[in-house]
């Protein structure tokens, strides 16, 4: 069998970095370099300041760096030492051209192939770690063969990455499963084979999957939809229990307690963000619509609607609680991050309800526990799209909750801190205009508790009429 010594990793983003870091601390005996061409975020990757905040990170990079990871720009080298190169660059939603706005742009992946292609002397395995269009491998291949040097091979593995933000290194050390796709001639199972020996120092082999290549690749956008598509069924149902009284969360464990449909994610919310349910799905509606699909592409766009409309029926919300306007009123946005213990804010629900808020000409003032003023600001700007001069005026970001919900006249949780639960309620109570309104997007708070102390609750999914 291969076997492997030395990883490179393209990519030192959200994936990339926590996926070779766990793998250099299982490892020891792999040697493991992550590379990037963003000069800043590398040299974050090596400083006591990580460029993302994942519970547990900063432990296992501190394990590994220096001994056997490795953080560097130096890509055509990480790339022409390594027998294995796991291809994780990002593969966001197409701005323009054939497929804007849906298709995933593969861009980044190509260039990143075809880099591989031009430094690499001798054979590799190169994994597509990034989340891609079904049959992608193919045009990898087509570009590595059509540009390797004479005795270079290429085996292409699909190996889809199922962590998720927040608990990515828990994740990690126990994953659910590992799945690797290969093709199925002998070169692609030696290649599959050699992977698996890598996850199998730490992983039983019972939960190490392995299947076709493009089963590998549908797998992954398959399961984030089918993930995204519970969430929005839910939040679908949470209009229902606010129309007549049902709780949501009653619902969600009355309907989870069936075995075959179980309990987790099944919370409803202000609506799904992040960087892959929304991406992933519509890229399948892509597909599915270049296979000639139209019903099967508009069952899964729905998925995507009902979450746009779970975003802006929340804020909607707000303003028709507040008497019908917002114009000049004072409003905490308590959470920007597109969920708890995260500081990645893309496309992060509380960005849509800011700009509704401030189109109707709110001053909101935000406040998030891990994400810098500059990266709101750039979330305010739709990374500079949108002129800040005029928005200004409009916008606080503070450094507490209590600050920002001093004076507020609506007090709004978009993402589920455990800080929120813990605050000193009473006295933000104290500092609100009367009425005051808590508006609970996460279904997080003590309902009662914070009633009795005089706020009005306003739950996602939860009916007034009792
Ligand atoms: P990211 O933007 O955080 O990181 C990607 C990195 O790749 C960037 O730092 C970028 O500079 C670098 N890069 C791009 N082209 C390059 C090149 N040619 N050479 C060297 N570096 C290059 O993205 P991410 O969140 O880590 O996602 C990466 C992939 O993993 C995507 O396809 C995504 O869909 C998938 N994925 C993401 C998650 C998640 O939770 N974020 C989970 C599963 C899968
Ligand atoms: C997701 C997938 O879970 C992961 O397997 C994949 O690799 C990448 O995409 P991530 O986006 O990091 O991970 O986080 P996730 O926990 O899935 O949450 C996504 C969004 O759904 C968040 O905004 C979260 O708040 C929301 N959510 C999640 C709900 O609204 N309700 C739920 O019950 C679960």
């Amino acid at each position: 069998p291969i076997e492997v010594k030395k990883i490179c990793c393209i990519g030192a983003g959200y994936v990339g970095g926590p996926t070779c870091a766990v793998i250099a601390l299982k490892c020891p005996h792999i040697q493991v370099t992550i590379v990037d061409l963003n000069q800043a975020r590398i040299d974050a990757w090596n400083s006591d300041n990580l460029p993302i905040y994942e519970p547990g990170l900063d432990e296992v990079v501190k394990a590994a760096r220096g001994k056997n990871l490795f953080f560097s720009t130096n890509v055509d080298k990480a790339i022409a030492e390594a027998d294995l190169i796991f291809v994780s660059v990002n593969t966001p939603t197409k701005k323009s051209g054939i497929g804007a706005g849906f298709a995933a742009d593969l861009n980044y992946l190509q260039l990143a192939t075809r880099r591989i292609a031009e430094v690499s002397t001798s054979s590799k395995i190169v994994v597509e770690k990034s989340t891609v269009p079904c049959r992608t491998a193919e045009s990898m291949r087509t570009i590595l063969e059509a540009n390797s040097k004479p005795g270079c091979t290429f085996d292409i593995l699909s190996n889809p990455e199922f962590l998720a933000e927040g608990t990515a290194i828990a994740d990690l050390f126990n994953p659910d499963r590992v799945l690797i796709g290969s093709l199925q001639t002998q070169s692609g199972k030696d290649a599959c084979e050699a992977l698996k020996n890598v996850y199998s120092n730490w992983i039983s082999t019972d939960r190490i999957l392995t299947v076709g290549l493009w089963s590998s690749e549908l797998s992954k956008l398959a399961a984030n939809a089918m993930l995204a598509q519970r969430i929005s069924s839910i939040n679908a149902l949470s209009a229902i229990c606010e129309a007549t009284g049902a709780s949501v969360d009653e619902v969600a464990h009355a309907v989870g307690r069936d075995s075959r449909v179980g309990p987790k994610f099944l919370k409803a919310s202000v609506g799904f963000g992040g960087s892959c349910f929304q991406k992933d799905i519509l890229n399948l509606v892509y597909l599915s619509e270049s296979l000639h699909l139209p019903e099967v592409a508009k069952y899964w766009r729905a998925v995507v609607e009902m979450n746009e409309h779970q975003k802006d029926r929340f804020a909607r919300k707000v303003v028709d609680t507040l008497f019908n306007t917002i114009t000049g009123k004072k409003i905490a946005l308590l959470g920007w991050a597109f969920k708890k213990d995260t500081g990645d804010t893309r496309e992060s629900p509380s960005i849509s309800i800011a700009n509704h808020f401030l189109s109707e000409k709110a001053r909101i003032s935000i406040y998030d526990p891990q994400v810098t003023e500059s990266q709101m600001w750039l979330d305010l700007t739709n990374y500079g799209d949108i002129p800040a001069e005029p928005i200004k005026p409009h916008v606080t970001i503070c450094k507490s909750a209590e600050e920002a919900c001093k004076n507020a006249e609506a007090i709004v949780i978009c993402t589920e801190w455990d800080e929120f639960k813990t605050l000193d309620w009473e006295k933000i109570y104290a500092n609100c205009p009367r009425p005051a309104f808590v508006f609970d997007g996460r279904l997080m708070l003590d309902r009662a508790a914070l009633k009795k102390i005089g706020f009005t609750v306003i739950t996602i999914g939860t009916g007034d009429r009792v």
